[in-house]
């Protein structure tokens, strides 16, 4: 069995972080998204994995090498542009063979991996089978209608209005079969070769398309908002560790990593946190569910509920929340006389400012 991950996409709710990084790579509990996904998939045994890329090729090679760190075999498959899900597979070809194998969507978080869904379709092997789960708003994703007997019969791409509550998850299990259907369907009206018609040509046909519903956790985490809820779940998890340096005068509260290399120094650090290597915490609050990467500095500020990306510094700012910031990011006071606001954002930016 092989894997098919995809890495390319453009990432567009997830701008500006987006214009200039891979959004599989934006980091949740200081690790890529993207290796969370990895690292399921090598947890059920599977070696071989092909990694369809786009324009941030460079940046994910550079990231994931040829997958060794992970147990795993990558293969690069370079796609000319975003054209769906179901174009990934049909240029897949010929790295996937006759093998059967699992297809993961890099921005993807699935709670407690993949290991016993793969185990399952190795043992019954049916033609394709689909992770669904419940959501409050479908219209973002592909929908499943299932009959009474648990069976999908209609599959339908971020529909207008959703025939049921029930959302297709990232992670796709398919034999070969599935390459006939993606050679057969037809661009969607919004451009795309549509993984969902092509399940959905199967289910026309007979084929054996099975479901199971998850109640566990899962998120797509194409946003900011689902972003900051997967670092906050991750987090809840995070084995408390003290390698860099705190200081007599600092209070360290609850889980919290402080990687080697960190400094906390007269701060209040409210867990669960983790400040990654080379990063300066001084005269601080940082409260839950705070992930602040490498070499960044934060003085005389106060954060929480945040990512913050490598080489951010926050002086005399409070208070920051609900955050998604980049990398080399400089957060100061503008002068007290005049009282305004001085920026230098991104193109797709977005600031709330509260006075
Ligand atoms: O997250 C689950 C949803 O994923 C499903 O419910 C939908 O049925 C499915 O179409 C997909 O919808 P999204 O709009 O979330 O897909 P997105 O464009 O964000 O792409 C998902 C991942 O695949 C992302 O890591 C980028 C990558 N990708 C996407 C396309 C369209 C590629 O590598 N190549 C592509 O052509």
């Amino acid at each position: 069995m092989k894997a098919l991950v995809l890495s390319g996409g453009a990432g567009t709710r997830l701008r500006p972080i987006t214009h200039t990084s891979a959004k599989q790579l934006v980091p949740v509990a200081n690790k890529p998204i993207l290796f969370y996904g990895l690292e399921a998939i090598a947890a059920a045994d599977i070696v071989e994995v092909g990694m369809i890329v786009g324009e941030t090729a460079k940046e994910i090679e550079q990231a994931v090498g040829d997958g060794s760190d992970f147990g795993l075999k990558v293969t690069y498959i370079p796609q000319s542009a975003p054209l769906g899900l179901a174009h990934a597979v049909l240029i897949a070809r010929e790295f996937l063979g006759d093998d059967d194998f699992v297809m993961y969507l890099g921005d993807n978080f699935v709670f407690g991996g993949i290991t016993d869904l793969v185990d399952e379709f190795r043992k019954d092997k049916p033609d394709a089978q689909i992770l669904l789960t419940r959501v409050p708003d479908p219209t973002a994703f592909g929908v499943a209608v299932l009959d009474e007997k648990g069976q999908v019969v209609g599959l339908e791409e971020k529909p207008e209005r959703p025939r049921s509550d029930l959302a297709v998850v990232g992670v796709y299990l398919f034999t070969p079969g599935v390459h006939e259907a993606v050679r057969s369907i037809e661009v969607s009206p919004r451009g795309e070769l549509e993984i969902t018609d092509a399940i959905q040509w199967m289910i026309d046909r007979q084929h054996d398309v099975r479901s199971t519903v998850i109640s566990g956790y899962w998120k797509d985490t194409g946003n900011v908002t689902d972003m900051l809820e997967v670092n906050r779940t991750l987090l809840e998890g995070l084995e408390p560790r003290i390698e860099g340096f705190v200081d007599a005068e600092s209070e360290i509260i609850g889980r919290v990593r402080i990687d080697a290399g960190a400094e906390v120094r007269g701060s209040r650090i409210v867990g669960p946190v983790v400040i990654g290597p080379g990063s300066v915490v001084v005269d601080s609050y940082v409260g839950p569910s705070t992930s602040i990467a490498e070499n960044c500095l934060i003085r005389n500020s106060e954060i929480e509920f945040s990512i913050v990306l490598r080489d951010s510094s926050f002086d005399s700012i409070r208070r920051i929340e609900a955050s998604l910031i980049g990398r080399n990011v400089t957060v100061t006071l503008s002068p007290r006389v005049p009282a305004t606001h001085r920026l230098v954002i991104g193109d797709h930016g977005r600031v709330q400012i509260s006075s």
